[in-house]
This record gives C-alpha cells, structure tokens and sequence, in this order.
C-alpha cells in the first residue's frame, strides 16, 4: 500500500515535531497536521520561523525545510482526514479530573472525539495511528466507535507510541532507539497496514530498530517504560535524602552504582523532582488499570514512585522556609528555571510550579527568570492549581527578563531547571546583590558545594551533606 497522504490529529509537542521529521525525511508525502486550536495552528505557520509554537533544538530548521513544501498546519480537521490514507491521532490524554478515575485514570474524551470525527468524515479506507499514550486495550475501544458509526470504510488501527523525550525530540526523532508499532498482525489487512507504517518509517530508520508487536503488548510498552523512567528518577531521589544525613554524596553514589553495566549511568542523577506532561498522569494511569484487574499490590508498588516524587518536591520548598529561619513571609525569593527541564518551553507538571505554590502558601514574594518561559505561562500554571485567587498570585510572582534580576535583594535563590547558560552565570555578581546571609538551593545539583562556599554562599544542593541544616 503507498502512502500519498498523511494526517496528524493534534499539533502538539508529539504531533507537531513528529510529523515534520515524517515530512523532511518523506518528501513524497504530503503530511498535514491539524488541531482545533487555530492560535496554535497559526502560530505553527508564523512566517518567522523561529515563533513555531515549541521550542525544541533543531526543530525550526526541520519545519522551515518542510513546511509549504510537504509540511502543511491546518485548522481544517476534515478535509485532512478526508484525505489522507494514514491518521494519526496525537490529542492530549491527560488524567481524568472528573468523575470515576479522577485524578488517576487517563482521560479518552479527545480520543474519542477523534474517532467520531474520522467515522463520520472518511470515505475511502484508513490506517488510524494511536501515536497518543494510552491505556492497553484503547484499540478495542477505537475499533468499536469506528466500525459501528463509520460509513462502511475499512478501518485498520495500529499502535505507535512516541518515545520522544522533550529538549531532544528532533535528536529522538532522527535516530531512535527504537520505533515501535502494534498492529493485527493475524490478518492479511493488519500485516498491510502494519508494512504501510513500517515503511515509511524505513526512509531513515534501519530496519532491525523497527520492532512490531501485538497491538496490547504495543499500548502496555509505552506506559511501561515511562514508569521504568520515573521509578529510576524516585529511587535516586530516594536515596538523595538519605546521602544528605549520612554524608554520602548522591553523584559519587550516582557514577559508582551506574558504572554496574547491569544498571547503566542514565536517568541516575538527583533533582527536585520530575515533572513533565507524561510521567505522573502514565504512572497514576498504571496505577488505576491495575487496581481495575484487582492487583492492589502491582497498584501500590507503582504508586510509590509518585508519592516519593511529591514528598522530593515538598522537602525542597519545605527546606527553603527551615532555612530561612521558619520564615519565608515577605522576603524575595527568586527562582532560576520554570520549565520541567532544560531545552524545552513545556512546564507541565513543572516542579517548580510546585516549590512556588508551597512557598506562596508561606507568604514570599517570587521572581522567576527562565530562558524560554513567559509570565503568562507562569500565572497560568499557579492559576491551574487553585490555591489562591489569580489576582494574589499575580501580586506575589513576577518574571523578568534578566537572570541578576531575580539575585536583586532575594534572601535566597533557587534552581528549579538546569539550563546551560545558569552554570555560567556570574555567581560572585549574585551574591554581591542577595541580602545576607545568601542561600542557594540547587534543586538540579548542578554547583559544586566547595566554589559556592568560597564566594561566601550558603549552600543547599539535592543529596549533599550541606552545612545549613
Ligand atoms: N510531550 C511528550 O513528551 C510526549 C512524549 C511521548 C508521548 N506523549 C503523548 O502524546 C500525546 C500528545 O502529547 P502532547 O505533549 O503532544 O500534547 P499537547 O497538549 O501538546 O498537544 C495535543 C494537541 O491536541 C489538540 N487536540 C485535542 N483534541 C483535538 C481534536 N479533537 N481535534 C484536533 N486537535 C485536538 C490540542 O488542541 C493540542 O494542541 C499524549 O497522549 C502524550 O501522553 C507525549
């Protein structure tokens, strides 16, 4: 089967860095992304490149290659579906908040809205792609809505996850570990519409890294290794406390259990806490499938990985206030980073959105600086929780735009996000303009304690024996 025309439902972080690495490394393809958001959508066809609406390394260049030539962004859902041979739906799942499974069940509704949509618009046979993260058995799901209210057009539904991290998507993309797509692979169609997707991904991804799968095994892969990815994270974590009363040093423990090659060195290093749109609500998701099967001990084993992420967020920020002499009220804290990592624009689930709300609680008066994040974001993300009224938190955070900004005056500064360019900051000019004494925090164990000392700082950093406490 040949693939003249792509869809992609959802011109999100997935949706909008995948399709256009389909469509440079494609040229015969024609790959349209569409979403119900226009403001999204136009700002993905900016004609200055570099206002795309993600910020990722690499990716302007990517879209400015492809874009008007076989990339195209549209608000026009129908007419793409109409179209193309291949749909792949890209929507958000997020955790329900609503109704059973709140706050722990993936939330389907976009899903299924899109299912809707195609049954109704399609009139010739489609290959539809889970590309979203969903609970196993979503396929089934997906079939029954199509077939039962589609125009009796064939439908074949394959699972391909995305295992793209952000701040090195366009990296992921080019040269993945793996690409992984399920299908129904018992029947002649299946197998097609499985050889469909495989080629196109073989234009520049070797043929041995293609792995097919039954479609559960492919659905339950994609939560299973964000979980297996979180859990790394919280046992660091877990034993970046333990360091800091025992006079370890959680990067000296870090390199010596890493350089086990039955372990391995990445996603070992200590931090604040993960965030990010996918770990918690996959996990949280994992959790409530399991205690839907009954298995109440696979439940809580998972579950624990969450629990010691919020308790790392919540020692951070609980930290700053016991340090601060039990008061943060009134005194200026500022925070280097907002985004859940370096290179990305995505707060999602941010830790310092977080730390922040903890510290709002406490009374202090935040000013943020982050490379890529705006205050707008920022009073979105601390409006989403509700804590207080938009109008206090307005008041009480403010971004700037120059990092020695947040330094002015603050009775503590605290790394939130581990961009580059904050380890070349001039430490000496921050302390210089901070009240004294001047505490840092590193909540992403990127100082060296002893250069921190020597300038005159008192310093906290995640997993050392520091010499506040
Ligand atoms: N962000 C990541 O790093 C990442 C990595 C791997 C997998 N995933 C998964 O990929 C999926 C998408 O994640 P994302 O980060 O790109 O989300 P996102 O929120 O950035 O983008 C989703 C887009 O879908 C659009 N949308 C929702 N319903 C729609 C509809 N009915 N019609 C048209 N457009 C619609 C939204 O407007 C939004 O722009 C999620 O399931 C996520 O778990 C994300």
């Amino acid at each position: 089967m040949k693939i003249k025309n792509i869809c992609c439902i959802g011109a999100g972080y997935v949706g909008g860095p995948t399709m256009a690495v389909i469509a440079q490394k494609c040229p015969e393809i024609n790959v349209t992304v569409v979403d119900i958001n226009e403001k999204r959508i136009a700002a993905w066809n900016d004609k200055d490149v570099e206002n795309i609406p993600i910020y990722e390394p690499g990716l302007s260049k990517v879209v400015d290659e492809a874009r008007g030539r076989n990339l195209f962004f549209s608000a026009d859902v129908d007419k793409a579906i109409d179209q193309a041979e291949m749909i792949f739906i890209s929507v958000n799942t997020p955790t329900k908040a609503y109704g059973m499974g709140k706050g722990m069940a993936a939330d389907l509704k976009f899903i299924e809205l899109c299912a809707r949509q195609i049954a109704r618009v399609s009139t010739s046979d489609k290959i539809v792609i889970e590309k979203s993260t969903l609970p196993v058995r979503t396929a089934e799901a997906l079939k029954n809505i199509l077939e039962n209210t589609g125009n009796g057009v064939n439908y074949q539904i394959l699972s391909n996850p995305e295992f793209l991290a952000e701040g090195t998507a366009v990296e992921d993309l080019m040269d993945p570990d793996r690409v992984l797509i399920g299908g129904d692979i018992d029947t002649e169609k299946g197998k097609e519409a499985v050889e469909a997707l495989v080629n196109v991904y073989a234009h520049w991804v070797p043929k041995e890294r293609i792995l097919t799968t039954n479609v559960w095994s492919s659905e339950l892969s994609k939560l299973t290794a964000n979980a297996f990815l979180a859990q790394r994270v919280s046992s660091i974590n877990a034993m970046s406390e333990l360091c800091e009363k025992t006079g370890a040093d959680v990067n000296e423990v870090a390199k010596a259990v890493g350089m086990d090659s039955r372990i391995g060195s990445k996603f070992l290093k200590s931090s604040v806490g993960f965030g990010g749109s996918c770990f918690q609500k996959d996990i949280l998701n994992l959790v409530y499938i399991a205690k839907s099967f009954g298995l109440n001990e696979v439940a809580d084993y998972w579950e624990q990985v969450i629990i010691m992420n919020d308790h790392q967020k919540r020692r951070f920020a609980a930290n700053i206030v016991r340090t601060l002499f039990n008061t943060v009220a009134g005194k200026k804290i500022g925070f280097l980073g907002w985004a859940f990592k370096k290179d990305t624009n995505d707060t999602r689930e941010s830790a310092a959105i977080y730390v922040a709300d903890y510290l709002l609680n406490e009374q202090a008066e935040i000013v943020v600086y982050d490379p890529k994040v705006k205050e707008e974001q920022i009073n979105a993300d601390l409006d989403y929780l509700n804590t207080r009224s938009e109008k206090e938190n307005r008041q009480r955070i403010k971004a700037v735009n120059d990092p020695y900004q947040v330094s002015k005056e603050a009775h503590a500064v605290a790394i939130l996000t581990e961009w580059d360019e904050f380890k070349e900051l001039d430490r000496k000019r921050i302390y210089d303009e901070m009240l004294k004494p001047a505490f840092l925090f590193d909540g992403r164990n990127i100082l060296h304690q002893s250069s921190q000392k020597a300038i005159g700082f008192k310093t906290y950093i995640i997993g050392e024996n520091c010499d506040l406490l």
